[in-house]
């Protein structure tokens, strides 16, 4: 996934438009809070959370290579909490967070132990530096607009200690017919090829490669691949993961003649404690 501006998909121009699904959507709610994006998004997810079955698998190599065992581990847009459960197995102390207060009930229905918040994860209700893993695992696709994107990966580097781990995976661009007509069809609604709208009124984003590598280039990349994942809706779909380290600045050192300039960091790729 190198960056290649160049090859960045533009939205394509005029395409037949259907009618916004901003404009079909009733203002705000009692989670006015929580709104976000151009359209009810939580509304969406707050039905659905009680019937789907998420997918996207949590990647257990590299995950347990970089992030020592015993880490507090922020699952953030856990859904019903699928990969807390698997987190907590793995040895982690797992802690939850989602805008959905349906798929909060549906995993405590389940006998989920870990501690679970109703938050957003654009402005997530946690101390900063005050987890030593976030994980991500489709929650982008949900977060349709560049600057909420932004904000979302700014809150996970903010919760995170410095050196931290982020672990995400999420949607790229298909290149089938099928992907290639609705981003065609959506970009001139809502300004970003890649981003469509699923039954009827919410908004979901696959995304170009180069987006990801700008979006993520506040983290030291430790691992990326791609995949096919199966969606909530039993389609196949490209993606990826992602592990990158949040920066961790340097403690001075007796041989700096003077107080750096910039920010030098001393990001390592193996866990502490562990021999590379
Ligand atoms: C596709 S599901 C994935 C759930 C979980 N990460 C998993 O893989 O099992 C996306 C989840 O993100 C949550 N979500 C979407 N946008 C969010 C936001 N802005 N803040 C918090 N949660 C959000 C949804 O409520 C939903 O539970």
């Amino acid at each position: 996934m190198a960056p290649n501006p160049e090859k960045r998909p533009q939205a394509p121009s005029p395409a037949p438009a259907s009618p916004s699904t901003a404009a079909r959507l009733p203002p705000s709610g009692p989670f006015a809070g929580l709104r976000e994006g151009p359209v009810d998004q939580r509304a969406y997810w707050e039905r659905v959370s009680s019937v789907k079955t998420y997918t996207t698998p949590l990647a257990v190599e590299p995950f347990t290579r970089l992030v020592p065992r015993g880490a507090r581990v922020l699952d953030a847009g856990c859904g019903y909490g699928r990969t807390l459960a698997e987190l907590a197995d793995l040895g982690y102390r797992p802690v939850g967070a989602d805008f959905a207060h349906a798929a909060l009930a549906r995993g405590r229905a389940m006998g989920l132990a870990a501690p679970l918040a109703v938050g957003s994860a654009l402005a997530l209700p946690f101390a900063a530096a005050s987890f030593d893993a976030v994980v991500l695992l489709a929650v982008l696709t949900c977060v349709v607009r560049d600057a909420d994107q932004r904000a979302v990966v700014a809150e996970a580097r903010r919760v995170l200690r410095p050196g931290g781990a982020l672990l995400v995976n999420d949607f790229l661009l298909g290149d089938d017919a099928r992907n290639r007509e609705r981003y065609a069809r959506f970009a001139p609604v809502h300004g970003t090829y890649g981003v469509f709208e699923v039954d009827g009124n919410a908004l979901v984003r696959h995304h170009d490669p180069a987006w990801i590598d700008e979006l993520l280039a506040p983290f030291a990349v430790a691992h990326r691949e791609e995949h096919l994942f199966t969606t909530m809706n039993g389609n196949t779909a490209r993606g990826f993961t992602y592990l990158g380290l949040a920066p961790n600045p340097c403690p001075p050192q007796p041989s700096d003649p003077q107080p750096q300039k910039g920010e030098r960091t001393c990001n390592r790729t193996t866990p502490r404690n562990s021999t590379p």
